[in-house]
């Protein structure tokens, strides 16, 4: 029986060596070490012999199976190097060429620029609110004191949504949501920065998709003149330097009196007034509308568009580039 045990593993490692592919070799590995392979048979025969050669006779035969697992196991290997090599096709890999150097993010200047107003205002004691930017008709519009029909819906051009809701043309309208969330809790103090979206021709100054930052502070007896305080020292800040502001009557629907509010530099009073934002006193139906009694308190609201004050920090002329991705443009900042 030893005889055959040699007789079959060097004829097995022949056998293995002549194999072509891999599923060929997977084959003589089933025929040489499969349960009713040649190796076991040759095992099942281990009875036949004299007790003392049994121990012996199994070891070889184990070693033999060793050496066809490796034998085997080599070829697998090939094939396997081959099979990669054929789906590379003739790409060359050196794996240890170096990495190209990874390119590192930053904030947008939109980003910067909110954060820094976020700072400015979470300072004076206000909330950061946030709200959807599919909004419905009714906080867009109705609640804000803009009926169906009334010609201040045309003033924005609208994105409406088949579902009948709309892409929000304004932050105006998370002031509701601020108001309705406290429940009638005052001192409300919010600001809502956000995207918004109007359907209308593009060009330097005009963008589908821009942002601003709605303003809400409420309260027992609040007047335009903290208004006045409030927003100077916010442009003071956010311009790191002294600036006058000057109201010019406006018409927005959700309050009254409304205004556009300008500003210029304090240490430049020849200095051109520059139009920054809309402004006013919440009108007496949009406090209903969010819950407050307007016998009971009042408020002020704003409105600031950030790509403008983005513009304006940075020297940049065309709002276009704030979302046109342009890694031109964003790697300046
Ligand atoms: N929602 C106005 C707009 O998008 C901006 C605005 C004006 C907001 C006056 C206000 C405000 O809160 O009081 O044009």
């Amino acid at each position: 029986m030893k005889a055959r045990l040699a007789a079959l593993s060097a004829e097995a490692l022949a056998r293995i060596a002549a194999v072509e592919d891999a599923a060929a070799l997977e084959q003589v590995e089933q025929t040489l070490l499969g349960r009713k392979g040649e190796l076991s048979t040759l095992m099942r025969g281990i009875g036949d012999l004299p007790p003392e050669e049994r121990g012996p006779f199994g070891q070889a035969v184990n070693a033999a199976k060793q050496a066809l697992a490796e034998a085997l196991e080599e070829r697998r290997g090939e094939f396997a190097e081959v099979a990669l090599r054929a789906e590379l096709g003739d790409v060359r890999f050196d794996p240890s060429e170096p990495a190209p150097p990874s390119v590192r993010g930053h904030l947008h200047p939109i980003t910067l620029v909110r954060r820094e107003v976020e700072r400015i205002f979470t300072g004076l004691g206000f909330d950061i609110e946030d709200g959807p930017e599919v909004e419905s008709e009714a906080y867009n519009f109705d609640m804000l004191n803009i009926p169906a029909h009334h010609p201040a819906r045309d003033m924005q051009d609208t994105f409406w949504l088949e579902s009948g809701q709309v892409l929000r043309t304004h932050t105006s309208c998370v002031q509701l949501r601020a108001m309705q969330e406290r429940e009638g809790r005052l001192p409300i103090r919010v600001i809502a920065p956000g995207r918004v979206f109007r359907n209308e021709q593009q060009d330097a100054t005009h963008e589908h998709t821009f942002h601003q930052v709605e303003g809400l502070m409420i309260d027992r007896g609040v007047s335009v003149a903290d208004m006045k305080g409030v927003l100077a020292m916010f442009l003071s800040r956010l311009f790191g330097a002294a600036v006058e502001i000057r109201l010019r009557p406006s018409y927005f629907p959700f309050v009254e009196p409304g205004f556009e509010l300008d500003m210029r530099r304090a240490d430049d009073p020849g200095g051109e007034w520059i139009e920054l934002m809309g402004c006013g006193l919440v009108h007496p139906h949009v406090l209903r509308a969010g819950g407050v009694d307007p016998e009971e308190a009042s408020g002020f609201a704003f409105g600031i568009g950030l790509d403008r004050v983005v513009m304006m920090r940075y020297g940049i002329d065309d709002i276009r580039w704030m979302m046109s991705g342009d890694p031109r443009f964003l790697r300046q900042f």
